[in-house]
């Protein structure tokens, strides 16, 4: 028998064509790190599968790309933030017209040049979960942003340094080296430097291996901001940091973007250590970023991150400070 004659054939009406956007697409660029986002249109309408798979896609591979973002402006940047959690603003610098929005410029000595590997704030105890970073100028050659994964530089140590890094707790400080990382500062950069990033002089305990609280995973905790570990005398402090924080630096652990104008970058802060490349001369570069609001980060051990100076974290000019939730000294002592 063959089939019955196409006339009795149920007939199918063409599916209709779709009305949302097209299929979320996540294309990994690194082994351990890094991945390109396709088929978003970033805002604060996006639809919650959507929005879903964004924010799985972040927590997997730790700092994620959107190209061809250009309507985004200050106020679609904030309202896209405030899907993935509530935007903090920076402790210490002042953002412009009461915005959560953060210039990251080429002018400004307090982040356009963020030559030395770091994660957003962690001198204050619930430092940011996620930042969000939209390019707005970008030079002509250079200013590229590298991303190192945290949980991956934990989980390739050898067992024995494992288990040291799980023992330790760094105290972590905006007071850092500036002038070591910026050997070319003018008395005016340092002067800004001073009276802006220094207003308030923060020192916290975190534990040197934190327990991600929404992956589970081990993550390094160090960086910049790193002063000393507690205990130790300065030289093996600085040794054994040095020892932990080239295990992040890998080549093998890191991804690289070139930036284009309208690229967004979206990195979970909490897995994540990032270098900006300070090789554009004096070429313009200009990018704004939106903070998330953290948890404090749990050690191995169940003990809390814990700030030292000062009491507590001042309230900003406006709107939540970063790290300031449930973050005072008593409450964390564990
Ligand atoms: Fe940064």
């Amino acid at each position: 028998m063959t089939s019955a004659p196409a006339t009795h054939a149920p007939s199918r009406p063409a599916a209709p064509a779709p009305e949302t956007s097209p299929a979320v697409t996540v294309e990994k660029i690194g082994g351990r790190v890094g991945a390109v986002i396709g088929g978003v249109r970033l805002g604060g309408d996006l639809p919650a599968e959507t929005l879903a798979a964004v924010r799985a896609a972040i927590l997997a591979h730790k700092v994620v790309f959107f190209r061809g973002q250009h309507h985004l402006d200050e106020t679609a940047h904030e309202a896209f933030a405030r899907l993935l959690g509530t935007p903090v603003a920076h402790p210490t610098v002042p953002s412009r017209d009461g915005r959560y929005s953060l210039g990251i410029d080429s002018g400004s000595d307090l982040g356009g040049r963020a030559n030395q590997w770091h994660t957003d704030v962690t001198f204050v105890p619930a430092y940011p979960a996620f930042s969000i970073l939209r390019a707005v100028t970008i030079p002509p050659y250079g200013g590229d942003t590298l991303w190192a994964n945290t949980a991956t530089a934990y989980e390739n140590l050898p067992a024995p340094l494992r288990t040291l890094a799980e023992t330790l707790r760094a105290v972590h400080s905006n007071e850092y080296d500036y002038v070591g990382a910026r050997p070319g500062a003018s008395e005016e950069q340092l002067a800004q430097f001073q009276q802006v990033f220094l207003s308030t002089r923060f020192t916290t305990e975190h534990p040197v291996v934190r327990v991600h609280p929404e992956t589970g995973e081990r993550t390094l905790v160090l960086g910049n901001f790193v002063q000393k570990i507690q205990g130790l005398s300065g030289q093996d402090s600085r040794r054994l940091v040095e020892l932990f924080q080239a295990h992040v630096e890998r080549p093998e652990n890191t991804v690289r973007w070139h930036w284009a104008t309208g690229d967004v970058a979206i990195w979970d802060n909490r897995a994540t250590q990032h270098y900006g490349v300070d090789d554009s001369d004096d070429h313009d570069r200009a990018l704004r970023r939106v903070t998330i609001d953290g948890e404090v980060p749990v050690g191995v051990d169940g003990r809390s991150s814990q700030l030292l100076t000062p009491r507590e974290v001042p309230e900003p000019a406006f709107g939540v400070a970063s790290g300031a939730s449930g973050a005072t000294g008593a409450a964390d002592a564990a």
